[in-house]
């Protein structure tokens, strides 16, 4: 099939849903100077994948913890430095354009990097957190880093006093229950699941296309490589994000007559 047909096929089959809900990975941020985690270039693939008691570290030494988050050193370092200067890129704006026209319903992102806000999407569900973002341990309030009195580590909650910590969810810790019950609520409700740059290795997130798909939905994938979700989906996009998304769009804009 060529790229114009895939793309057409995959406009409409998100024109006739009735419930689209994306689903975002570290590969959407890729043409924005991001590295992936896995896969060519992916900062796991270079230095292997972290330990997964990063949540129960933090917690034996909360002060130590945000020392490394204020200098980091290492893989993270490097990704702290891009995600500093990244910016939105064609794939994050495609997905904007989508929830303008009424057909996204809900982006779920397993990126941190806040470039789905700074882009302007509005209807989102930050599974994995944002880095730019502090999160109470007790109360769950969230707030800027740098509203953050950070003169004394490890900082606590100004409302409630309970310890403070990247909004970042770290390895082995559980999402925090309200953004996890809205990216339940909302895969429950699609019967279109948009996947898009992600290796769909890492759950709860990687299991919500295939609620989408045991329950009859269609899927989407976006991903210039093959992923263990393939076998299920409806339509693979094998290019990038930053490509095929506008094209998407643009079509499903024709579809609707706009
Ligand atoms: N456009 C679309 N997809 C791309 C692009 C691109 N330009 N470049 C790479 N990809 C794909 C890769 O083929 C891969 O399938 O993006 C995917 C990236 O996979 P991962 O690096 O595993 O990222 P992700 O799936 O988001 O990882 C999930 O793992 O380490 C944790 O918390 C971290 O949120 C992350 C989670």
């Amino acid at each position: 099939m060529s790229w114009e047909d895939t793309i057409a096929q995959a406009a409409e089959v998100v024109h006739r849903a009735r419930y689209v809900v994306a689903l975002t990975g570290a590969g959407l941020s890729v043409e924005s100077g991001i590295p992936p985690f896995r896969g060519p270039g992916g900062l796991w693939t270079k230095y292997g994948e972290p330990p997964l008691n990063g949540f129960q570290r933090f917690l034996a030494d909360p002060k130590k913890a945000w020392e490394e988050r204020l200098n980091p050193s290492g893989p993270m370092r490097e990704l702290w430095e891009t995600l500093v200067r990244a910016q939105p890129n064609p794939g994050h704006y495609g997905l904007v354009e989508l929830e303008r026209l009424g057909v996204l319903r809900c982006t779920i992102t397993q990126n941190v990097d806040n470039l789905h806000r700074r882009a302007g999407s509005e209807l989102l569900a930050e599974i994995h957190g944002n880095a730019t973002l502090v999160r109470c341990l007790s109360c769950v309030r969230r707030m800027p880093m740098e509203a953050v009195d950070l003169s004394q580590l490890p900082p606590t909650c100004p409302e409630c006093g309970g310890l403070l910590k990247s909004d970042t969810v770290s390895f082995g810790e559980p999402i925090p229950p309200d953004v996890l019950r809205r990216c339940q609520e909302e895969t429950a409700r699609a019967d279109c699941m948009l996947v898009v740059g992600t290796s769909a290795t890492v759950y709860p997130a990687a299991g919500f296309p295939l609620d989408v798909h045991q329950r009859g939905g269609a899927l989407v994938e976006i991903n210039p490589y093959e992923t263990e979700l393939t076998p299920y989906c409806t339509v693979t996009v094998r290019a990038p994000a930053g490509e095929a998304l506008p094209k998407i769009v643009e079509a499903v804009r024709l579809l609707r007559g706009r």
